[in-house]
């Protein structure tokens, strides 16, 4: 008899490909070995009749794939803690439970946002490629002058795990903070002092802006023409959170005429960005292929936390992080 089968969709890292060897004793078990993701139909045809699928936020996990994957299917794990790329709703109908990795890389992209922060306003990206274009000739006395961080005010829009985590490194900073959420956050305030303020007042009053919402219909170009509009003369957009958060047109005319003096974006809309995009014409932008989260220790904890939930989903019990954990009794 054929033992039951699982697709993960790329190869893990080492900690996460070590806890998915025990199972292959068990189970038939695939992984896509191409550095890039399967292709949508290559997708559908490997997850047919799989019981269990770890996958990436870059497959697009919708009913169609459910149906594929037909009534044997257990469970779906993603190595991310974002899911905006699976229906979650189609999965509940077919009480398929479906695992993310939070928590883990709270602290990874805290940091990375940190460093798009301090490079977009000191100009690190740009004046490094200056320099590799033999363009250095002296110290300048105006040269890739930018704002200073120190004692400038951060907004903060989406106050979950993240936001709080960019909120507590700006201590050092000695910031003035500013958040929105969808609600004031009380009891984050009492640990990561910081003001709640409405979207317009954040916009209007902070030097740098970094996202940190989730991706749902509500926050679709949340960044659209008016708000960022809004924002003041000169002000940093940081987003490393969904590329669509942001309206990349729109994005595009507050760099080139105003009001924005630079943007530092691990995501994009679409992704990957395409080589030809205008916003990859502009000077005062940075793009990082979507790495937040790219530490060796972090994604060693993503990909283990992903094997864990697809284990036990495959195995009936409830997985230990599940997004929709009303698919159970
Ligand atoms: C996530 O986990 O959602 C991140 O975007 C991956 O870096």
């Amino acid at each position: 008899m054929s033992r039951p089968r699982i697709f993960v969709t790329r190869i893990l890292p080492e900690k996460g490909m070590q806890r998915l060897q025990p199972l292959s004793e068990e189970y038939e078990l695939e992984i896509w070995p191409d550095p890039l993701p399967p292709p949508p139909e290559a997708l559908q045809t490997r997850a047919a009749g799989a019981q269990g699928l770890l996958c990436m936020l870059t497959d697009r996990i919708d009913a169609a794939l459910m149906d594929g994957m037909g009534p044997s299917c257990k469970v779906i794990s993603q190595m991310a803690v974002g899911f905006d790329n699976i229906d979650i709703a189609a999965a509940s109908r077919r009480r398929i439970p479906v695992g993310n990795t939070p928590g883990v890389l709270t602290d990874t992209t805290a940091d990375f946002a940190w460093a798009l922060l301090m490079a977009a306003a000191r100009r690190v990206v740009e004046s490094d490629k200056f320099t590799r274009a033999g363009l250095w000739k002296s110290w300048g006395p105006v040269d890739f002058l930018g704002p200073d961080i120190t004692g400038a005010t951060l907004g903060i829009v989406g106050f979950g795990r993240i936001g709080q985590g960019v909120a507590r490194r700006a201590r050092g900073f000695d910031m003035r903070l500013l958040y929105h959420d969808v609600q004031r956050q009380e009891e984050a305030e009492r640990n990561c002092p910081a003001e709640y303020v409405d979207l317009p007042t954040l916009l209007r009053e902070s030097d740098f802006v970094s996202l940190h919402t989730a991706l749902t219909p509500e926050t679709y170009h949340l960044m659209n023409r008016e708000r960022l509009g809004q924002m003041k003369p000169g002000a940093i957009l940081i987003n490393t959170a969904r590329g669509p958060v942001v309206d990349p047109a729109a994005l595009y005319q507050a760099l080139k005429e105003g009001p924005l003096a630079y943007a530092a974006l691990d995501v994009t809309e679409p992704e990957p960005i395409p080589p030809g995009d205008p916003l990859l014409t502009l000077d005062n932008i940075i793009v990082a292929p979507h790495i937040a989260s790219a530490s060796i220790q972090t994604r060693n904890k993503m990909a283990a936390m992903a094997v864990a939930n697809l284990e036990a989903g495959l195995r009936g019990r409830r997985l230990p992080n599940c997004v929709n954990p009303h698919v159970y009794p």
